[in-house]
């Protein structure tokens, strides 16, 4: 498909119906970019050819929502999704993260001083080739800081004023926060949060406090690992017994039983599984048609 080609707004509805993000509405089920690298999110794609198909599909299909960042592949997923998608459809929300990074080895470092923020943002920007980030996530590594670098003992407020910072220039357009505490949100609070991505599924609720802040604070709530991620040390939503159940009762896919469940679990849940595949992309935005009764979400609520 040639840039001629491509509509600027998809025709098709929403996955999942549409939510608020930073002041507009987004489908509930987007996208995350991280398994389009390569292998552990360094280097390019197996099949560059079938990494632009999965993100041109999730235009086609209702998709204005998609998460990256340039240091996914050391920016290979901003490459891809500027290559499959600019001139970029005029809906679309793209979100990136700042504060980490990697390695010579591809090791998760991270990258929290505010110049490094500044850097990362600009890196952005240009990998993107756009003049703002609609939202940026602050991605954050622990309680407190949990550094081994003592130059990354970089204290919260001095990262969020160079967040504010940003969005007051207009390289941002809105602040998210990412792996956060309870107390560390109720402290960045007043810098304007628009959206939390904390590591969350139906098989790991320790972000449940989060959430709770989310709720009362009408913040959107964006779990990353949704399916357990493609980590290989941590468990998959798809393989749990009862999910499986669940599925074969209501003729879905484990992994559509595992995201309706994050959707009809709270209101102010947005998606953003990620995937290499585009038959995966499709089980995926076809959770929108999966209907869990109260049998089956009582269930599931007490596996976590
Ligand atoms: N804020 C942060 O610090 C942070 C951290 C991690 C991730 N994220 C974001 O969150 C997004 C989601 O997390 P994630 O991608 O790490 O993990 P995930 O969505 O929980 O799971 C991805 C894994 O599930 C598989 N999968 C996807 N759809 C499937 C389906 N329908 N059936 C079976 N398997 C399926 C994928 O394999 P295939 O490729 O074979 O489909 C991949 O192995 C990321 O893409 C990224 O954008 C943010």
């Amino acid at each position: 498909m040639s840039p001629e080609d491509r509509s600027n707004t998809s025709t098709q509805p929403a996955p999942g119906g549409t939510a608020d993000l930073a002041g507009k509405p987004v489908s509930r089920i987007g996208f995350g970019a991280m398994q389009l690298p390569g292998p552990r999110v360094w280097g390019p794609p197996k099949d560059r050819e079938i990494a632009l198909a999965v993100l041109r599909r999730a235009i086609e299909l209702g998709v204005n929502h998609i998460d990256t960042a340039r240091f996914y592949g050391d920016g290979v997923s901003n490459e891809l999704i500027h290559a499959a998608l600019h001139p970029y459809p005029d809906d679309l929300v793209i979100v990136s993260k700042i504060g980490a990074d990697r390695d010579a080895q591809a090791a998760w470092i991270p990258a929290q001083r505010p110049d490094q923020l500044r850097a990362a943002t600009e890196a952005n920007l240009r990998s993107l080739q756009v003049d703002r980030i609609d939202v940026m996530n602050l991605r954050l590594h622990g309680p407190s800081g949990g550094e081994h670098d003592t130059d990354q003992h970089v204290d919260l407020d001095s990262q969020l004023a160079e967040m504010v910072a940003l969005r007051e220039e207009g390289k941002i357009g809105a602040i998210g926060i990412s792996t956060v505490t309870a107390e560390q949100l109720i402290q960045a609070l007043p810098a304007g949060i628009a959206c939390v991505q904390n590591a969350y599924s139906l098989l790991d609720r320790s972000g449940e406090s989060v959430l709770e802040i989310c709720r009362e604070n009408d913040i959107a709530w964006v779990p990353y690992f949704p399916l357990g991620s493609a980590f290989p040390d941590i468990p998959k939503v798809t393989d749990h017994p009862a999910v499986v159940e669940a599925a074969h009762g209501l003729g879905a896919t484990p992994a559509q039983v595992g995201l309706a469940w994050l959707l009809a679990h709270d209101p102010h849940t947005l998606l953003i599984p990620g995937t290499s595949s585009v038959q995966h992309l499709e089980d995926n935005l076809a959770t929108a048609d999966v209907h869990l009764d109260a049998e089956t979400m009582a269930t599931l609520d007490a596996i976590g």
